[in-house]
């Protein structure tokens, strides 16, 4: 729960370093460098580790979304995980004792994240984590790693759901670190979804060259290892969506590591009906997923975001670490059976819709109470 704030005695002034690294990190950090700004005793360096390097990856999303540009970059870019997290770790440490900072926080569950909840656990440095609690419970996710480490080394940890508190409850994280204060991620829609609507009613979207109608296509985003690292699931999974956009176009934004194993594959893969495209800035993307009749994925963020907008989406993975958006909005899990994505998908293009809800404190405030949680001294 959120804590009793008129308790806490205010610990201004305060050093406070951000860390982001990949795409999903730079819709979180965004809305809590904006809330902390707010305090004039709060001073702010941001850190990228370079992990997401290619401009349509990382520099679009830092003019989007408004964030200044990073003071520090680490320059680390894609290598194998020992080598990427070992990057960050060493090229971050002379950064930390530089700057000294008060508290440092860290954002969702990438290698990036893990890497820099290392350094500050062994300096001595208090580490927050924004996106806490959540688990997959499996252990193959590389993302399941990176949350399990981050969490045990944090000293606050921010959840977005209760789900998230019972887990950090069960693996013995004291309940007084802990604060549940809804999603970041949302705060970033709620505040970009009218300049995207109105981005797309002007017509301005790069996307709609493709001269997609609101509610006449479906959206496809695919870049976990379990679904595009093995060729034979990779195959499958693109067949089934050349069945699936007879029924319906099909707009499919390519993440690097997709594109690299489709090109593996020598597949006629784009058509008509089932368009590949380059990675696409966040605006763009989010006018597409409000206006898609359905959404097919394997992103922990799209699967929040198109509950959050009450757009259907069937999520190509056989868990999920964010429960609620199955138990209280639109998800469902499909697995990787592609009978049951065939299935699914005709399903709900057929108007089938189930009742569904924004689940609580995904107001697009949880930054304000981030900060205000921050400043009064958690
Ligand atoms: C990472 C995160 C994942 C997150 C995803 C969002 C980890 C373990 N995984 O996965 O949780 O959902 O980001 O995108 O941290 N590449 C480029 N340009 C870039 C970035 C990557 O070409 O700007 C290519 C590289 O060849 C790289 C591959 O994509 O080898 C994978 O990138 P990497 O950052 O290692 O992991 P992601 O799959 O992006």
């Amino acid at each position: 729960m959120t804590a009793p704030l008129l308790l806490c005695p205010s610990a201004l002034p305060l050093k406070i370093l951000h860390v982001v690294g990949a795409r999903p990190n730079f819709m979180k950090v965004a809305p809590v460098m904006a809330a902390l700004a707010q305090y004039a005793d709060v001073k702010q360096t941001l850190v990228h580790t370079g992990q997401h390097y290619d401009v349509n990856m990382s520099d679009v999303f830092f003019q989007q979304l408004g964030i200044p540009a990073p003071d520090v970059n680490l320059e680390v870019g894609s290598s194998s995980h020992a080598q990427q997290t070992a990057q960050v770790m060493s090229r971050f440490e002379p950064v930390v004792l530089e700057r000294k900072p008060d508290l440092v926080l860290v954002y969702g569950d990438v290698n990036s994240t893990v890497a820099a909840a290392l350094v500050c656990a062994k300096l001595g440095v208090r580490v927050g984590h924004v996106e806490a609690g959540l688990r997959s419970f499996d252990r193959t996710m590389p993302e399941e790693i990176n949350r399990l480490v981050t969490d045990q080394l944090a000293d606050i940890l921010f959840t977005p759901s209760e789900d998230g508190n019972a887990n950090l409850a069960r693996e013995g994280i004291p309940s007084e670190k802990v604060y549940l204060v809804g999603n970041v991620m949302i705060d970033t829609l709620v505040r970009l979804l009218p300049i995207a609507l109105e981005g797309w009613r002007a017509g301005k979207f790069q996307v709609q060259d493709l001269e997609v109608e609101p509610g006449q296509y479906a959206l496809v985003t695919l870049h976990r290892p379990s679904n595009v690292d093995d060729p034979a699931m990779l195959a499958g999974i693109m067949e089934a969506l050349a069945d699936i956009s007879q029924r319906i176009p099909i707009i499919f934004p390519v993440h690097p590591r997709t594109r690299q194993r489709l090109a593996a594959l020598n597949l006629q893969l784009s058509t008509s009906s089932l368009q590949l495209i380059d990675p696409i800035s966040y605006l763009d993307f989010l006018a597409l997923q409000r206006h898609a009749a359905l959404v097919i994925t394997d992103s922990g963020g799209i699967q929040e975001e198109t509950t959050y907008l009450g757009v259907p989406c069937l999520t190509v993975r056989e868990n999920t670490e964010r429960p609620v958006t199955v138990t209280l909005g639109t998800n469902q899990l499909v697995g990787r059976d592609m009978a049951r994505l065939r299935q699914a998908a005709a399903r709900i293009l057929a108007g089938e819709v189930r009742p569904h809800q924004i689940p609580p404190l995904w107001d697009g405030k949880a930054s304000e109470r981030i900060a205000e949680l921050i400043a009064a001294g958690c």
